[in-house]
Formats: C-alpha cells, structure tokens, sequence
C-alpha cells in the first residue's frame, strides 16, 4: 500500500528557517504538506503551533505532524496535552527512529536551536520511514490511553 503522504507542520520563530527547509525537503520528497505557520520570525508563542499540528494529528485530519521550536521542547510539551496525540522531541536520528518503531509517534517535535536543516531532514526522514512495531509495544500504548481518559475525569 502506498504510504499517506500528507503531512502538518509548523513553527515558532525559532523554528522558522528550518521548517522552510523541511517544508522544501518534504515537497522534493513527494510529500503534501500544510505549513500552518509561523510564516516569519517575528516573535510568536510556540503553544499557538503545536495546538494547530496538534489538533489536526488527533482529528485524523492528518496522519503526522512536524513542530520546530528553539530546543523541540516546549511544543512537544504543548502537543502532549491533546488527546491523541503521541509527540516525541526527537534532535537525533536514534531517537526518532525508536519513536516510531517502539512508541508510534504521530508527532515530532525537532529544536532548531540544536541541530541545523540538514540534520533535521535526515532525522524526519528516519521517522517518516520507521514503522511502528506493534505486538508488546500495543499494549503500552494502549495503557497511556487509558491514563489520557483518567485525566479528563
Ligand atoms: C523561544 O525563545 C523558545 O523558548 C522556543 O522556541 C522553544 O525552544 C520552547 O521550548
């Protein structure tokens, strides 16, 4: 089956240059990307952007969701907090890797503030081509569900 190639993503100001780079990369990858934003660096508040990747990720208006910040952390932080959404700061290609394959990530946050473009694209593109494992790893996912439900009582 030919893999969903649709794809959010977006950016606070100190995201903003490396997502203009990922966005190019994506496009030359055959991927279809909605760039939510920020589309400057004028200052802006990363939650604003994580909320947008976020709540289209959970809606299943998309299969995945890319975040830029400074470190990647505040927006993974920010993502965490919408049900559904399992967002990972990944800022090396091990990491991002293991997200997929153990955690099924449906979202990842990179720090542009620690790794450059380049380095970007090549852990995007480990995490774009990691399957999710299944089997044990279910299971776990499915106990973080269930705590996502015991939050909201
Ligand atoms: C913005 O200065 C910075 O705090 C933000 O990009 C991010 O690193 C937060 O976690």
């Amino acid at each position: 089956m030919e893999k969903d190639k649709r794809l959010v993503i977006g950016a606070d100001h100190a995201g903003y240059k490396v997502k203009q780079d990922l966005v190019e990369h994506l496009k030359k990858k055959g991927y279809d990307v909605l760039d939510v934003g920020t589309y400057d660096e004028a200052s802006v508040d990363y939650p604003d952007y994580a909320a947008k990747v976020g709540h289209l990720v959970a809606d299943g208006e998309y299969p995945k969701g890319v975040l830029v910040c400074g470190s990647g952390l505040g927006v993974t932080i920010a993502a965490n907090k919408i049900g559904g959404v399992r967002a990972v700061t990944a800022n090396d290609v091990e990491s991002a890797k293991l997200s997929r394959a153990h955690n099924n990530a449906n979202v990842l946050g990179m720090g542009a503030r620690l790794i450059d473009s380049e380095l970007a694209s090549r852990v995007l593109d480990e995490w774009l081509e990691t399957e999710f494992l299944g089997g044990r790893h279910e299971r776990r996912l499915e106990k973080i569900t269930l705590i996502e439900g015991e939050e909201r009582r």
